[in-house]
């Protein structure tokens, strides 16, 4: 099956005002894999995502993705493969409704409404945004945006998941929920970032560009903790791993190294807890115990607001 590969072959691109940010870019990415584009800002990392479902096309060199060569014919068939996610969210939320934003792609495929509405809500329950279908896009927080932007392209059922920079306006929790979002996905996954950390946990390969060349392709765990190479492409290692070395060379965590450690675990998992207080509130309320029901939610509040203060907690540790 050769349908999910994406293959680079010394592929160029030069924008009409002469930057030419891919300058012989080669690599071969097969199915199931998930893959990071690293490199400092102004690498090439969009520009060489937006040449996977054909927005760019080369100006030397060939793309292949599945059994296509991508080019101006073969472009609208390989969009159905190839899901897109912009770095900017709004760039791909445009409709009255979040229903109606996920249900574009899908009503444009020609699908009935009921199947459109089946892969709607299949595609929002998914990224944990159903309750949301009804809201206009632009009522939503940051993290839910994304969370819809990742629907609307999950409607269409892509083999290959492309996103630029997913990321980059998340606050730190949203960031932890897309993070396990990305790694429950078994699709192909290409993720153009330079939040590293993000890259780590869930890309198994990373791919390293620098003036429109692969600097260095191999498993994230490697590459990722090569301070050297990192540096020479005007990157830093992962705070994971710088976490790593300095305890290493510093001997034993402190306490408030431990501390921090510590909140930032409980702020990570606030949140979840509070959903599951709310969630077993509602099934208080069905099961005839209003009373049980306007506590639970009343905790569910109560943890979702002492937030501000783990926060302010994680930041006095610093
Ligand atoms: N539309 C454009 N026209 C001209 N130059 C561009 C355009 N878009 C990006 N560039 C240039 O191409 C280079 C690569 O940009 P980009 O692909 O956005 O890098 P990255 O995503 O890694 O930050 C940069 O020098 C940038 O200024
Ligand atoms: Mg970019």
């Amino acid at each position: 099956m050769s349908h999910h590969i994406v293959e680079f072959h010394d592929v160029y691109y030069q924008y009409p005002d002469g930057t030419e940010p891919l300058r012989g870019v080669s690599f071969r990415i097969t199915h199931g894999e998930s893959v990071g584009i690293v490199g400092a800002n102004g690498a090439g990392k969009s520009t060489l995502l937006l040449h996977m479902n054909g927005c760019l096309l080369p100006s030397k060199g060939t793309i292949d993705v599945g059994d296509h060569q991508v080019n101006k014919q073969t472009r609208k068939e390989i969009r159905k493969k190839v899901g897109m996610i912009f770095q900017n969210p709004d760039d791909q939320l445009f409709m009255p409704t979040v229903f109606d934003d996920v249900a574009f792609g899908p009503l444009n495929l020609g699908l009935s409404p009921d199947r459109v509405k089946a892969r709607v809500e299949a595609s929002l329950e998914r990224v944990g945004a159903l309750a949301l279908k009804n809201k206009p896009p632009h009522h939503l927080s940051g993290g839910q945006k994304s969370a819809v932007a990742i629907a609307s392209v999950l409607a269409m059922q892509p083999d290959i998941l492309v996103m630029d920079e997913p990321a980059a306006s998340l606050d730190p929790r949203a960031r932890r929920d897309l993070i396990n979002l990305l790694n429950d996905f078994e699709h192909t996954k290409i993720i153009a970032s330079h939040d590293l950390d993000l890259i780590l946990d869930v890309c198994d390969r990373c791919i390293v560009i620098k003036n429109g060349k692969v600097m260095a392709d191999g498993p994230s765990e490697m590459i990722l903790a090569d301070k050297p190479l990192l540096e020479e492409n005007h990157l830093e290692l992962p705070l994971s791993i710088q976490g790593r070395t300095r305890r290493k060379k510093g001997g034993r965590m402190n306490d408030i190294q431990k501390l921090h450690h510590l909140i930032e675990h409980w702020l990570e998992h606030n949140q979840e807890h509070a959903r599951t207080y709310s969630e077993w509130g509602d099934k208080a309320g069905t099961a005839g115990k209003p009373k049980l029901a306007a506590l639970l939610k009343e905790i569910a509040q109560k943890t979702t607001d002492m937030d501000a203060l783990f926060r302010r907690a994680a930041e006095a540790c610093r």
